[in-house]
């Protein structure tokens, strides 16, 4: 795949019906499905475990995207590669081993990501370049829908790109992308793009009008697609 990759976040879905949802989003052209796990101790919020991931595996076969907000994650980890995750991310704050987490997803033979807040300078990731497929920059605080893109994250974009240049390093955002959003993180470097609230508040007769609104936005600002993520991922 060439070009931005849209990955919806459902966790502005409809909880009672998410296997419809995914369905939905992926006819809708979705490239990624993006599934926030959340414990209620690393972020103030809970979702669901691997257990939801393995019943929405059968309703698409889209790419998993799957966003780790909890902590220990190392735990879980096998679990969630066998529920169906293509890409798992961990957070840089999480704990003591991000290493071994990292090390621990790619034994398992799924993409891993590095996942990094908005408090979080491009730094910390950076002793972990080599066993990343993917870096997620929180463009808002994690924990919630809904909220507005932080825009000193942009200068994070930025640095995290130089740093990645060349490395078929996916550089995805995540937090308040919207249409207009989404050109000041392509335009920083990012060419993978979750959307929570922009693709699913209003419903589902919506999904590809946004979805594609999404996609322009970010090719207009030069979203390229420069990461490694498209070529595993449908
Ligand atoms: C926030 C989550 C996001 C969230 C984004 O903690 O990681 O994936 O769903 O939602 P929007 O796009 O509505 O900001
Ligand atoms: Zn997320």
């Amino acid at each position: 795949m060439t070009g931005p990759i849209i990955s919806p976040s459902i966790l502005s879905a409809d909880f009672a019906a998410l296997g419809e949802e995914v369905r939905a989003v992926s006819e809708a052209g979705a490239d990624w499905i993006h599934l926030d796990v959340m414990d209620g101790h690393f972020v103030p919020n809970i979702t669901f475990g691997p257990a939801v991931v393995k019943a929405l595996r059968p309703h698409t076969a889209k790419h998993f995207d799957v966003h780790l907000m909890i902590a220990p994650a190392d735990a879980y980890l096998a679990a969630f590669a066998e529920a169906g995750a293509d890409t798992i991310s961990v957070h840089v704050e999480a704990g003591p081993h991000i290493h071994r987490s990292l090390q621990t997803i790619r034994s398992l033979g799924k993409r891993a990501g590095i996942a990094l807040n908005p408090g979080t300078p491009a730094s910390a990731i950076e002793p972990l370049l080599d066993m990343v497929d993917l870096v997620l920059v929180m463009t808002v605080n994690p924990g919630f829908g809904g909220q507005s893109f932080i825009p000193s994250t942009l200068e994070t974009i930025a640095r995290i790109a130089t740093l990645t240049k060349g490395r078929g390093i996916d550089i995805e955002v995540d937090g308040g992308i919207t249409t207009e959003t989404v050109g000041l993180a392509a335009r920083a470097g990012a060419n993978a793009f979750v959307a929570g609230n922009a693709v699913f508040k209003g419903g589902p007769a919506g999904y590809a009008e946004r979805i594609a609104a999404i996609r322009q936005g970010a090719i207009q600002h030069g979203a390229m697609g420069s990461g490694a993520g498209g070529a595993v991922s449908c």
